[in-house]
């Protein structure tokens, strides 16, 4: 077994038929590994939407096959299982049940799955997650816009799913609010190996992500991976002043470091501009 989780092939969907057929993905080959952060990135209309779409088996593909975790999503079982279990979504807009605590809201997907008090204790702990411990009462009108998206985000890995697909999950937030979404999302990709693919057409996510799939017109025109994060960190910092100074270069020295750190940085940073 690879440690794919992912895996389109010629995968085409067209809207409608006849002069006013939409060819919304066109041929798209697309293979995810378990653990990658992805973003998904391009102008309005190039097919991002369905693409997530049909990795969710939320909609059909026209031809082409989507794999996911090993199954056939045309040859699945039973679909309602899938969605519920093997991906998770957050959307633009959170959706979350207006009438329904924070917490009850995050239960919703395990109705069915687990007891009542299970369901409670892990919706606890989703909520602890994402760093809404002390709102698990609240409404969602009670909450905050970047608030509701983390209660949609607990939502979405309330069954632990292998695969989380965020559709503009900062969209419709303000840029500091969309910043804390993206790195809760960076963060649960580290600390709980969740594979996510976020769709954005914001540049700061390239920053968090290490990956880059960017579409035109139905297609993939480009997937671009970044080399290891801290890798580049480790170059930036030996080429910024703070990095000279710790070298001894250019006769620059820092006083408040004490002996110790800087010797250890100064391991760090030689091994990386000996390199370069
Ligand atoms: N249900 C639909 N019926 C007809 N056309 C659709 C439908 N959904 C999307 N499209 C069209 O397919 C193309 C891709 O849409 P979409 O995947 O939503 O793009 P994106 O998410 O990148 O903005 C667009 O031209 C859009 O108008
Ligand atoms: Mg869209």
């Amino acid at each position: 077994m690879t440690d794919e989780l992912i895996r389109t092939v010629h995968l085409t969907k067209v809207y409608g038929v006849g002069e006013t057929a939409v060819r919304a993905l066109d041929d798209v080959n697309l293979s995810v590994a378990r653990g990658e952060l992805v973003a998904v990135m391009g102008p309005s209309g190039c097919g991002k939407s369905t693409l997530l779409n049909l990795l969710g088996a939320l909609d059909r593909p026209t031809s082409g096959e989507v794999w996911v975790a090993g199954e056939n999503l045309a040859r699945l079982k039973n679909v309602d299982t899938f969605r519920a279990k093997t991906v998770g979504f957050v959307f633009q807009l959170h959706n979350l049940l207006p009438t329904l605590t924070a917490l009850e809201n995050v239960e919703v997907p395990m109705q069915g799955h687990l007891s009542a008090g299970k369901r409670r204790t892990r919706a606890k702990e989703l909520l602890a997650l994402v760093g809404l411990a002390d709102r698990g009462a609240a409404l969602p009108n009670q909450l905050s816009g970047g608030q509701r998206q983390r209660v949609a985000v607990a939502r979405a890995l309330a069954n632990g799913p292998a695969l989380l697909l965020a559709d503009e999950p900062t969209g419709s937030l303000d840029s500091q609010s969309g910043d804390e979404i993206l790195a809760l999302l960076a963060d649960l990709n580290q600390t709980q190996g969740t594979t996510i693919l976020i769709v954005t057409h914001d540049r700061r996510v390239a920053q968090a992500t290490q990956r880059i799939v960017r579409m035109s017109d139905g297609r993939i025109i480009s997937d671009h991976r970044l080399a290891d994060p801290l890798e580049e960190d480790l170059r930036a910092l030996a080429d910024s002043r703070l990095g000279q100074a710790i070298l001894g270069r250019n006769g620059a020295t820092l006083q408040h470091l004490r002996a110790e750190e800087q010797m250890a940085l100064q391991r760090l940073l030689e091994r990386w501009a000996r390199g370069g």
